[in-house]
């Protein structure tokens, strides 16, 4: 039987952009499935498919049992959705937003007034409640438009990178809200740039680049297929730092990454920790002062990279951010 989100050949194209390329996917109803791919790689566009909100050119897409070209309004009454832009009306207070919604799914007024003060507590809006939306900073906007998406449990959810932007207690605090939702039942498809929140929250995986499916499982056979340990080291001093890449480099079995400005080489490895002590030696030889050496087991980060050849991109994501900023303040005068 397919699952609460199932898809099948999903074809989108923009002119000459295959943003989707054939994609399938099937989410067992009550499981959480982590969309990932760089900029680009069509994860919104399948979100907006499986929403209604766009028509693909070729597939089939059945959300809830109910097909999205065919049944589109009754998707979109079996789904919640919150976008990578947070969609929340700016000349309304917090509050008010939320009961907007409430009412909109014909919840009565008392009810859509207590499931509101509910979900401005649960994500630290209760201070803002009564401010209109347009003096709220990026980071609440994104919470409300999340608060939004939640008044109603619909048994299917779709989270367009739902904790871009948002700092680290309140992307906790949605992480238990998710946690939440999906133990009562809910089946949520998720996207986002933040592979921690991946392997937290995602039973399977599925990374789309260019429009295509490029792997799919678990995060841990995703990490077991991207192969064993790496080493990491810190040199003590930036001066070393390609003298000791080349060295590491040497007792790799894969391409070595630096990250220039924490001084840090990393590198897959076969040999545990038997190696790790001939590389010490190797470097102490050579007269390389370390901050810090260790073995560990490859991280969702570095299947992504290998996978696509580039890490998680975010800087796209900031720019928005600031443009979305810069934006609010315009309105705000
Ligand atoms: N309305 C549109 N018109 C033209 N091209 C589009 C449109 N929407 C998306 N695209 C293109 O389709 C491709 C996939 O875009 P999409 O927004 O789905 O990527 P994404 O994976 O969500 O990226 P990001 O991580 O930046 O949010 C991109 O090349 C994008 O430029
Ligand atoms: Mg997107």
């Amino acid at each position: 039987m397919p699952g609460a989100i199932y898809a099948e050949g999903l074809v989108k194209t923009f002119g000459d952009v295959r943003a989707l390329d054939g994609v399938d996917l099937d989410v067992p109803e009550g499981t959480v499935l982590g969309l990932l791919g760089p900029n680009g790689a069509g994860k919104t566009t399948a979100v907006r498919v499986l929403t209604t909100l766009l028509q693909p050119d070729s597939g089939r897409a059945v959300v809830a049992g109910l097909d999205v070209v065919r049944q589109p309004n009754d998707v979109r009454r079996a789904i919640g959705l919150s976008g990578q832009f947070a969609a929340v009306d700016e000349y309304l207070t917090g509050r008010e937003n939320l009961q907007m919604v409430g009412q909109l799914y014909q919840m009565s007024a008392r009810d859509a007034k207590a499931r509101a003060q509910q979900l401005l507590e649960r994500f630290n809006l209760a201070d803002a409640a009564d401010r209109t939306a347009k003096t709220y900073s990026g980071g609440m906007r994104r919470r409300l438009d999340l608060a939004a998406a939640l008044v109603v449990s619909p048994p299917v959810m779709f989270m367009d990178e739902p904790t871009t932007g948002l700092d680290p207690r309140n992307r906790q605090a949605l992480w238990e809200v998710i946690e939440e939702l999906v133990a009562g039942g809910t089946t949520l498809l998720l996207t986002t740039q933040y592979l921690e929140e991946a392997d937290r929250l995602a039973h399977d995986i599925c990374v789309i680049d260019h429009g295509k499916v490029i792997a799919r499982g678990t995060s841990d056979q995703l990490k077991a297929q991207t192969g064993g340990e790496r080493v990491e080291v810190v040199v003590h001093d930036a001066a070393h730092l390609t003298g000791a890449t080349e060295i590491v480099r040497g007792f790799g079995k894969g391409e070595a990454s630096v990250e220039t400005h924490t001084r840090k080489i990393t590198v897959p490895v076969a040999g545990g920790a038997k190696l790790l002590a001939e590389v010490i030696r190797e470097l102490d030889t050579r007269g390389i002062e370390i901050d810090d050496i260790g073995l560990r087991r490859p991280t969702l980060d570095d299947v992504f990279i290998s996978l696509t050849g580039h890490a998680a991109e975010t800087e796209n994501e900031a720019a928005n951010e600031t443009a979305n900023e810069a934006e609010r303040k315009e309105n705000a005068k």
